[in-house]
């Protein structure tokens, strides 16, 4: 059965990088792993490790997706956790057996991993994101 491995990342989604590295990178000392162009979320990401999760910080580069909404209605904010899962299929089926309401039915496959978001109604308002590490 599929299982949840960790926590691979929480995203922040932030209006201005630089601004918002003057926290997570100066004053707590964190390093940049590597920045990120992600055309198919239309992002800019920064991959902060901590420990053996990630903090990313998602900079949207187009005015049209969630994220650019969610900058504007709440001012940017943690945005999401993404739980690492081994069977990324089988639990979306495991969770759409369960009532989970999902955002994305089966799951999208990007470079090096796949990934599907669970519906905010069904987590207590949390936006999961589930990856599959491949
Ligand atoms: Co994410």
């Amino acid at each position: 059965m599929a299982k949840i491995k960790k926590i691979n990342h929480v995203a922040i989604a932030v209006s201005d990088i630089e601004n918002a590295l003057v926290f997570w990178r100066d004053a707590l000392g964190l390093s940049v792993d590597h920045v990120e162009n992600v055309p198919s979320q239309k992002s800019e990401v920064v991959f902060i490790p901590v420990g053996d999760s990630e903090i990313e910080l998602v900079h949207p580069t187009s005015p049209d997706t969630g994220v650019a909404k969610f900058i504007e209605d709440k001012g940017g904010g943690m945005h999401h956790l993404c739980l690492e899962v081994d069977d990324i299929e089988e639990m979306l089926t495991i969770l759409k057996s369960r009532g989970v309401r999902l955002i994305n039915e089966t799951a999208l496959e990007l470079p090096g991993r796949k990934m599907a978001f669970v519906h905010p109604k069904s987590t207590n308002g949390v936006l999961v994101e589930l990856y599959q590490i491949i």
